[in-house]
């Protein structure tokens, strides 16, 4: 589980390629894995953003927001993670389905990619919407470009690309191209935004959730979520879903659940650094 290579891809965000060979070795698009960087610390769940079933690693991004995904961050080349537990999940379906919309928002564009690459190279004309805060927290945009025919950006600030919502784009790109699937990853309201844009057009659309999860294998119910009206587990049924038939509402309620324990952590954290 060594760490082999270390980009620093926006301020707080970090991509590691890790040496990992039997989970690369069985890693499909919307797999995901549980990290643990040491003894007694949180299991954290990382999309795989990449494999290479060849030299054995596979790639993963990790956004430094809370205690134990700042402490991952500070992880160098050379340093093993304690254990990974994967690959995990619903791999998404490829197959050729014409032209695809893939709609990324902020760190979204890493569960994304790999979707994204292989339904390219099953013979798709994709489309790439990428949206951030800010110009620095737009990532993985040349391996997007390298595998879609037209991207275009999107930013809060107006720094790089459209000023505005990455959903604006989706509007745009709607009412001009004939459209097979979108699929959207990102933050929970960029998504329920999306699949409020393409639900009036019937475009088939998928999106990705990134729930609270603990276990990871469908036992501790903490990724539950209500799709078409059933009960499913996002680590085990998902994370991908029909996003026209999920409960973004349910989901937006429960998301700030350990809000207060996650700030408890990190202030802890500040203070072991300042001492
Ligand atoms: S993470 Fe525990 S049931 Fe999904």
């Amino acid at each position: 589980m060594n760490i082999i290579q270390k980009d620093i891809l926006a301020p707080t965000i970090v991509r590691f390629i890790v040496q990992a060979p039997q989970i690369a070795s069985k890693a499909e698009p919307g797999h995901f894995v549980i990290v643990r960087h040491k003894e007694m610390g949180e299991r954290i769940p990382l999309t795989i953003a990449d494999y290479d079933q060849a030299a054995g690693t596979i790639t993963l991004v990790c956004h430094g927001i809370g205690r134990s995904t700042r402490e991952i961050n500070e992880l160098e080349q050379g340093d093993a993670f304690l254990d990974i537990l994967g690959p995990l999940g619903e791999p998404y379906p490829i197959k050729y389905l014409g032209t695809v919309v893939c709609v990324a928002g902020g760190l979204g564009v890493a569960p994304l990619y790999p979707k994204a690459k292989a339904l390219a190279a099953a013979g798709n004309k994709i489309i790439t919407l990428m949206g951030a805060q800010r110009q620095e927290m737009l990532i993985m945009a040349n391996e997007m470009e390298a595998i879609s025919q037209r991207v275009e950006y999107s930013t809060d600030d107006g720094s790089y690309g459209h000023k505005g919502f990455v959903t604006q784009l989706l509007q745009r790109v709607l009412d001009e191209e004939t459209v097979d699937e979108v699929i959207a990853i990102g933050p929970l309201p960029m998504m329920a935004a999306a699949m409020d844009v393409t639900r009036p057009v019937g475009v088939p659309s998928v999106v990705s959730l990134n729930t609270l999860m603990v276990d990871g294998t469908g036992m501790c119910g903490g990724c539950r979520v209500t799709v078409a009206g059933e009960t499913k587990f996002a680590c085990v049924d998902g994370p991908a879903f029909d996003g026209h038939a999920v409960d973004f509402k349910e989901i937006l309620q429960r998301q700030p659940f350990y809000r207060e324990q996650e700030k408890t952590a990190l202030h802890a954290c500040r203070l072991e650094e300042v001492v």
